[in-house]
């Protein structure tokens, strides 16, 4: 079988595009409380300001453009026949720029899904007219299609994330500080299968010590420095 590569992203590969992490400097977790916004009991308590949050967070997005760390990875996926991305970003920059093989591991931000009905489908609105927004087909209380602390990550994709990485060769962990599980775990699983880890980070975090290579830089620097070296780009 053709050799496997893998990417791993998180808020870091986003936040050359002006989107904040959640943790570490400026980070949302910084100024908002996660288990007041991004949790099933929060939304229950108080749907109203857990929708403007995401509202808020829309707004950023929807002015975000991919950034060189998204682009290049659209290359890699051009010139590499097996090459695929998991992302725990729900922002969707990598689909923005252009990459087509990429696993939403946490779900996407423009995606709703009713409480009522259970439809789910793509809402662009921004910002948005009516807070909590109703369902568009039986008016019931639309929730984020996002995965929320203490829920279940999306069945298929999980699957799919923990299969890949068992069998790539090669994983690259860009921007993200590992501490979310099961996320956190690819990059333990690819290793244990004798795969080669990449850390593309300006910080040191929980995959740094597993890491083969480590490149303390800024996702787009890193990124175009690993290339140029390992795969003369
Ligand atoms: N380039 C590369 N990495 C960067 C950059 C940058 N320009 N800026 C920051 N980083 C790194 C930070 O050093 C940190 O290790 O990105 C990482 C961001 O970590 P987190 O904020 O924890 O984001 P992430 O790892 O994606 O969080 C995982 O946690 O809150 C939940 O669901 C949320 O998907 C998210 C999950």
């Amino acid at each position: 079988m053709k050799e496997l590569f893998l990417a791993l992203t998180g808020a870091g590969i986003s936040a050359e595009s002006g989107i904040p992490t959640f943790r570490g400097e400026g980070g949302l977790w910084k100024q908002f409380r996660p288990e007041e916004l991004a949790t099933p009991k929060a939304f229950a308590k108080d749907p109203k300001s857990v929708w403007e949050w995401y509202d808020w967070r829309r707004r950023i997005i929807s002015k975000a453009e991919p950034n060189r760390a998204h682009l290049l990875l659209v290359e890699l996926e051009q010139r590499l026949e097996n090459f695929f991305i998991i992302t725990q970003n729900v922002d969707g920059l990598h689909q923005k720029a252009g990459s087509k093989k990429v696993i939403e591991l946490h779900g996407n931000i423009w995606r709703v899904r009713c409480l009522s009905c259970r439809a789910e489908y793509e809402l662009y609105e921004t910002p948005l007219k009516e807070i909590p927004p109703r369902c568009r087909y039986c008016g019931g209380l639309l929730r984020p299609a996002v995965v929320w602390f203490g829920e279940s990550l999306p069945e298929d994709a999980l699957t799919k994330s923990f299969e890949l990485s068992q069998n790539c060769s090669l994983f690259l962990v860009i921007g993200t500080s590992g501490m979310v599980y099961p996320a956190g775990y690819l990059p333990f699983i690819a290793k244990q299968r004798g795969a080669k880890i990449v850390e593309i980070n300006p910080e040191r975090t929980a995959i740094s010590d597993i890491a083969d290579i480590v490149i303390r830089e800024k996702a787009t620097k890193g990124l175009e420095q690993f290339l140029a070296k390992m795969l003369n780009f």
